[in-house]
């Protein structure tokens, strides 16, 4: 979480540091600030703001923001409540020094104790300024450099930082740096112009050409020099120079009145990406195949698996969830789906042949990350389903399959979700048809559907105007209650999270047969109870379930299949689904419910896509 930008050059850093800031504001959105060296009086000139980047934007209007260096960040508050105070950048005890710093600094007290033993004042409440004493005091101790300073300082630091900082009385130097949060160097080739950014997305439009720091580097950035890259003893590293290749107008809402929904319509074509390249016709059979090239190129590998393990967290667990029905279906190995941040501290038995699959949107998130390493440290392969292009997890796994559906914006994840089941399935059949462990009519026959579901997603989102109409009949509830079964159980799930994350209606999913067992005592008539009941072979048994809450003058939406009958008779409000395969139902199924969260939302005037507290991508534990 927050989101730092950095920019030297021979442009104005302002307007690239508040649009890189709009673009970040996805990390976090509780306050805002910059720090620029000033062309006009070569000082430094920081303004902040409590809110959001257009707080920012109006507490520097009509001041001097002539710089052509400068840094910039964007909060979600771990340490200190948001504030101005609390806001970065901060500023050493000179003045001279100013950072900003996405993570945590765990020893951060200590730290903070023994500078003040030294005469450091500190302003504010955050772990972030003792960094920024703590590199001056090194730099007054040693009469070292800033980038020899920040070197050595973070050498007493635990925990996670990736850093920008500046020095007014160098206007021509930033240094950065990173451990267990990412950032991203742009390169503007012979220009000696330099972008930094937590993620490539405000790099984009300036340079394709990004360097990713590695843990424990040091990048110095000199204008008009070369970009050097030193790790933590001072000992020089190659920094290796990435290609990017980023959809931008994926970072506009393009017409639409919130990311979040944008994102929910993006999902036809975005899929077809997904699949793009993947479900290839086949030369000898004329019928489609899935070609991965992660499984094949460690087929071997694959192969051996007894076990394997999905880590992940929020939604992409709920995609693991799905991805174990598949996985055991398909390919008949037994697996388990475990929350990162419990994983990574439960002391887990790992197996030589164990194989973990890491699920995340960002390729980011701490707790993900924190869990393949620990299990790569025991000898496991890992297996990465991620969206970020180049991201933390994406570059720490043994191999993967990006679900390539553009940049996802919104808090709320949804195109990312259709985008890992998709991968998913087409990692099952995959690995089902390399172990022979699918028959080749249903293989055939699973894909020949997936192939569908744009299409039939499509067909849901034709009812965006119904769906709409419905949510504004449901602002009232103070509770909802989401429940399905077998494949559309995790979907339940992930229905009862997207009305949380921005409504702040809460709502729990639950397996439905289990709501006998404790949940049936909250159903009353002020309780909606949203059923996902589309045609497979549990139907009879979640219309039964139905028909228990009908009893109790519960208030009931059913997604069911397109023709369902049965459930129109019983209840008035109903969402059909175009029929598929169960296996694949949840790609159309979780559409619906999208949609109700976020109409719901909107409906009571909330901030759909930055909603309170959350963040998009979750870089500390
Ligand atoms: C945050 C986001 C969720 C996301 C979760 C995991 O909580 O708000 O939308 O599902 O992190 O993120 P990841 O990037 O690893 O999928």
């Amino acid at each position: 979480m927050c989101g730092i930008i950095g920019y030297i050059g021979s442009r104005k850093a302002y307007p690239i540091l508040i649009k890189g800031l709009h673009r970040l504001e996805y990390r976090g959105y509780d306050s805002a600030g910059c720090a620029l060296i000033s062309e006009e009086d070569s000082d430094l000139h920081i303004y902040k703001a409590k809110g959001k980047v257009a707080d920012l934007e109006s507490a520097a209007k009509g001041k001097d923001c002539s710089g052509t260096i400068g840094i910039a960040h964007t909060r979600w508050a771990t340490h200190g409540v948001p504030s101005e105070v609390n806001a970065h950048p901060h500023v050493s005890e000179t003045g001279n020094l100013t950072l900003v710093h996405n993570g945590i600094i765990e020893n951060y007290s200590t730290l903070r104790e023994q500078l003040k033993k030294h005469g450091y004042h500190f302003q504010s409440e955050t772990d972030t300024e003792v960094l920024v004493q703590l590199i001056e005091y090194v730099m007054s101790k040693t009469g070292e450099d800033l980038a020899t300073s920040v070197r050595v300082a973070l050498k007493s630091v635990f925990g996670a930082y990736a850093i920008a900082v500046i020095d007014r009385r160098h206007p021509d130097m930033l240094v950065c740096a990173r451990r267990s949060s990412p950032l991203a160097i742009g390169i503007v080739d012979g220009d000696g112009e330099f972008f930094l950014a937590s993620d490539a997305s405000p790099i984009a439009e300036y340079t394709k050409h990004i360097v990713y720091l590695k843990d424990e580097e040091v990048g110095v950035i000199e204008r008009g020099k070369h970009l050097k890259v030193y790790d933590l003893n001072g000992a020089e590293t190659e920094a290796e120079v990435k290609e990017i290749d980023l959809d931008l107008s994926m970072l506009d809402h393009e017409g639409f009145p919130h990311f979040m929904l944008k994102e929910i319509f993006d999902q036809p074509n975005v899929l077809k990406d997904c699949m793009q390249g993947r479900i290839v016709e086949s030369p000898y059979s004329h019928s489609p195949q899935v070609i991965l090239s992660a499984v094949t190129s460690n087929r071997r590998r694959l192969l051996r698996a007894r076990r394997i393990v999905i880590v992940s967290c929020g939604t992409s667990w709920h995609a693991g969830l799905i991805g174990k029905q598949l996985l055991e279906h398909f390919c008949r190995i037994p697996v388990e789906v475990a929350y990162a941040s419990e994983f990574r501290y439960s002391d887990p038995v790992i197996e030589p042949d164990d194989v973990v699959v890491a699920i995340s949107q960002s390729g980011e998130t701490a707790d993900t990350l924190a869990a393949i390493q620990q299990a790569k440290s025991q000898g496991a392969f890992v297996y990465g389903i991620v969206n970020g292009v180049g991201s933390s997890i994406a570059r720490e796994s043994d191999t993967g399959t990006y679900i390539h559906v553009g940049p996802e914006i919104g808090v709320a994840s949804t195109k990312a979700f259709t985008g890992q089941v998709v991968v998913l399935t087409m990692i099952a059949l995959a690995l089902g048809m390399a172990k022979g462990t699918v028959e080749q009519d249903e293989y055939e026959q699973t894909i020949r559907e997936l192939i569908q579901i744009p299409e039939k997603i499509n067909r849901v989102l034709e009812q965006n105007d119904k769906i709409k109409q419905l949510a504004s009949r449901f602002t009232f509830a103070h509770n909802f209650l989401y429940l399905g079964r077998g494949w559309n159980y995790p979907v339940a799930l992930e229905g009862a999270l997207k009305l949380k994350e921005i409504s702040y209606i809460h709502a729990e999913g639950y397996p439905a047969a289990e709501m006998k067992h404790g949940p049936i005592a909250l159903v009353d008539a002020e309780m909606p109870v949203v059923f996902i009941a589309t045609h497979h072979k549990l139907y009879q048994k979640i219309v039964s379930n139905m028909q228990e809450v009908i009893s109790r003058h519960g208030r009931i939406i059913a997604i069911v299949t397109e023709g369902d009958e049965q459930v129109k008779g019983m209840v008035e409000d109903v969402i059909e689904i175009p029929e598929t395969l169960a296996c694949l139902a949840p790609l159309l199924s979780v559409v619906p419910l999208q949609l109700l969260s976020y109409h719901v939302a909107v409906a009571k005037g909330l901030d759909v896509d930055q909603p309170r507290n959350l963040a998009k991508s979750v870089t500390v534990e």
